[in-house]
């Protein structure tokens, strides 16, 4: 599906009813993840609208969250800095708890991760309430560093997580009403 517009990244997400939990819609990527040219192509937009943003550094989140920002932060010729699920990190950490969609959670980040003053991107398969995010940003304060903006391959507006985040810019490529 390659037009003069694009291609239809959306018909690469597959919706799953009712996982993990009962209630939820589940947006699963890896469709898009298995089609090599989809893939290329939402890296290649993702870096698009990531490049106006003006970051040091890309903060990325466990697991699903690594799988694009590792390709974008190679494209970028910037460093990569991985938020972990608690017990996860070898050295020194700031850790957070926050919300999930279906459940809470810990997450940390290495001490020396960023430096003070540095602007970091935070990159993230889908954003839903934007507990994860947010989370993530409150690490990135506390090691004395800036939020420069947030990027999504997916984002589900209807759980307003957008206005949840503190004013800086957000990106997405697939928004679901
Ligand atoms: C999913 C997804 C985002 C987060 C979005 O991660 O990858 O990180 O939920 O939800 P939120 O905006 O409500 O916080 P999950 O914790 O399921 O972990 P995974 O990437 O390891 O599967
Ligand atoms: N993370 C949080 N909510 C999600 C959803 N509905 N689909 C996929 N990942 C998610």
């Amino acid at each position: 599906a390659v037009g003069v517009l694009g291609m239809n990244l959306r018909s690469y997400i597959r919706d799953i009813a009712d996982f993990p939990t009962p209630g939820i819609l589940f947006r699963d990527i890896t469709p898009l993840l298995s089609d090599a040219s989809a893939l290329k192509y939402a890296v290649d937009r993702m870096l698009e609208l990531c490049e106006p943003l003006s970051s040091d550094v890309i903060v990325s989140v466990e697991a699903r969250g690594f799988l694009l920002a590792a390709p974008l932060a190679y494209r970028m010729g910037k460093p990569l800095v991985p938020v972990r699920k608690q017990g996860k990190l070898p050295y020194k950490t700031h850790r957070v708890s926050y919300q999930l969609e279906y459940g809470t959670d810990t997450l940390e980040i290495h001490r020396d991760g960023i430096g003070e003053g540095q602007r970091a991107l935070i990159v993230d398969d889908l954003l839903a309430t934007g507990g994860t995010v947010g989370a993530t940003a409150e690490l990135i304060r506390e090691c004395g560093a800036q939020v420069a903006g947030y990027a999504f391959l997916i984002e589900l507006a209807e759980l307003n997580g957008r206005q949840s985040l503190c004013g800086e810019e957000v990106v997405s490529l697939i928004t679901y009403d």
